[in-house]
């Protein structure tokens, strides 16, 4: 069960902090591409991961998911330097507020 994951690509538009309109399928992975990598990440065997990259945060939310999922305390580290820029923080706004 991936319900952080399914309720992400569930809502395809989302509001960065000017209220501008980002569509996931503009820039992300795909839902199925999303769920491949919750299953890769669930079976890894190491505890933290480094994504480069992360846009809106379909790939991210996934990621996070499964690290959370393993039982441990992994670590999410995702890089982009056009998060505060071209996303407006819109990954502050729709997936940290959920507990991510
Ligand atoms: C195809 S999108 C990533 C999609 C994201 N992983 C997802 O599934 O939602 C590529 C991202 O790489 C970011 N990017 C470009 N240059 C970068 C760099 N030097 N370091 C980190 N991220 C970078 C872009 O801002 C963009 O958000």
């Amino acid at each position: 069960m991936t319900p952080k994951t399914e309720m992400f690509f569930s809502t395809p538009g989302k509001r960065g902090d000017s209220g501008k309109e980002f569509r996931i399928s503009a820039t992300s992975v795909s839902r199925g591409e999303a769920l491949a990598l919750y299953d890769l990440v669930k079976q890894s065997a190491g505890p933290d991961a480094m994504e480069i990259g992360l846009a809106i945060g379909g790939s991210a939310v996934a990621i996070a998911e499964a690290l959370d999922h393993k039982g441990g305390d992994g670590l999410l580290v995702t890089l982009d330097p056009f998060q505060p820029t071209v996303f407006q923080n819109i990954w502050t706004t729709h997936a940290c507020s959920r507990s991510l």
